[in-house]
């Protein structure tokens, strides 16, 4: 039997007994569990395979309900909020004393956003306690859209995917975290950094590759298929080096007109947000084919293309 639902009501009840939901947002799905419940935080990490050392964002109902998580909201954090929540947008702000130290990995800040989703916002103003909820995949795997792809990962482990549909932006929510009160993004996604800056002005980027990463989504090798994935300017010329080679690419607008390879165009109207939206769900479509390597072809550096290539590149080995 499926375990995919839309009965809020049972998430509810679930969620109450500290056992997981996989819940919908407009960005992706989250493995959601009780904040306040030991057992549901530790089999949220147990069920994923995620390293403790790798904190979970929190969800609430509103920009309201952060009083009762932080301690602090610096004044550009507040503009944020107003702008963009609910949305694709996380703050790092410093933790109240309520927080446990097992969501955070022992930080002194917590991550928080609204996700914009009717649904999930539904179901967080049923319940009298915020949800943890990290993508709802095994860590390192692609970060799933649909109830289908967390049915694939989890069947066996979880009870209930609130089915929320597809969801509409489709790569992770954008991670602002402060220094001196000063806003520093630590995770390109689904907003563009034109729109955070028009709300803020020129904002930092630390989204690098690091040893010990501000956050891990920032590893290395993250968000990946399991076909070896190459990211590169020239498709047809990448598609030349492997002869013999099963191959699936996949584009932004433009077909490339070649029989031999499996190919997805990510948005034949040029759209960086519709090719968001369509970017993981390929991604898995193309590791279910048996291909020997997937080609991307890297995006424009501007708006989403940013975030696109962050993911894209992130998915490779190199
Ligand atoms: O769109 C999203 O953000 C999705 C949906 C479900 O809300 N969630 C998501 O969660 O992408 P996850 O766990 O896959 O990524 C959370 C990221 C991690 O890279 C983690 O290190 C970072 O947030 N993070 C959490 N708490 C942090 C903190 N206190 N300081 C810095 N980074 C933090
Ligand atoms: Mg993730």
């Amino acid at each position: 039997m499926s375990i995919i639902s839309k009965d809020i009501q049972k998430a509810v009840q679930l969620l109450t007994d500290e056992q997981l939901v996989a819940i919908p947002t407009e960005t992706v799905y989250g493995l959601a569990g009780n904040i306040f419940s030991e057992k549901a935080i530790k089999s949220i990490f147990s069920t994923k395979k995620r390293p403790f050392f790798n904190p979970l964002i929190v969800h609430i109902p509103s920009a309201e309900a952060l009083e009762n998580v932080v301690t602090h909201i610096p004044e550009k954090a507040k503009l944020l909020a107003d702008a963009f929540w609910p949305g694709s947008m996380t703050l790092v702000l410093k933790k109240n004393s309520k927080i446990p130290d097992l969501i955070t990995a022992g930080k002194d800040t917590v991550a928080v956003r609204v996700p914009n989703h009717h649904v999930t916002l539904a179901l967080l103003e049923q319940l009298p306690f915020p949800l943890a909820a990290p993508s709802a995949n095994p860590f390192g795997s692609i970060s799933p859209t649909k109830p289908s792809h967390v049915e694939n990962y989890f069947k066996n482990e979880l009870q209930m995917v609130l089915d929320g549909g597809a969801c509409k932006n489709g790569i992770e929510s954008t991670i602002i975290g402060f220094e001196n009160d000063a806003p520093i993004i630590y995770r390109l996604g689904a907003l563009a950094l034109e729109d955070i800056e028009a709300a803020v002005g020129k904002i930092a980027i630390k989204n690098k590759k690091e040893q010990s990463p501000d956050a891990p989504g920032m590893l290395a090798r993250h968000y990946a298929p399991k076909t070896r994935t190459f990211l590169v300017d020239d498709v047809a010329s990448e598609i030349e080096k492997h002869p013999n080679k099963k191959i699936g690419i996949l584009v932004f607008k433009d077909t490339l007109n070649d029989e031999n390879v499996t190919e997805i165009i990510l948005s034949k109207n040029s759209s960086m947000e519709e090719a968001a939206a369509n970017l993981y769900s390929s991604l898995h479509l193309l590791d279910t084919y048996n291909l020997d390597v997937i080609i991307a072809e890297r995006f424009p550096e501007n708006g989403l293309g940013k975030s696109i290539n962050d993911r894209l590149q992130r998915a490779t080995f190199a």
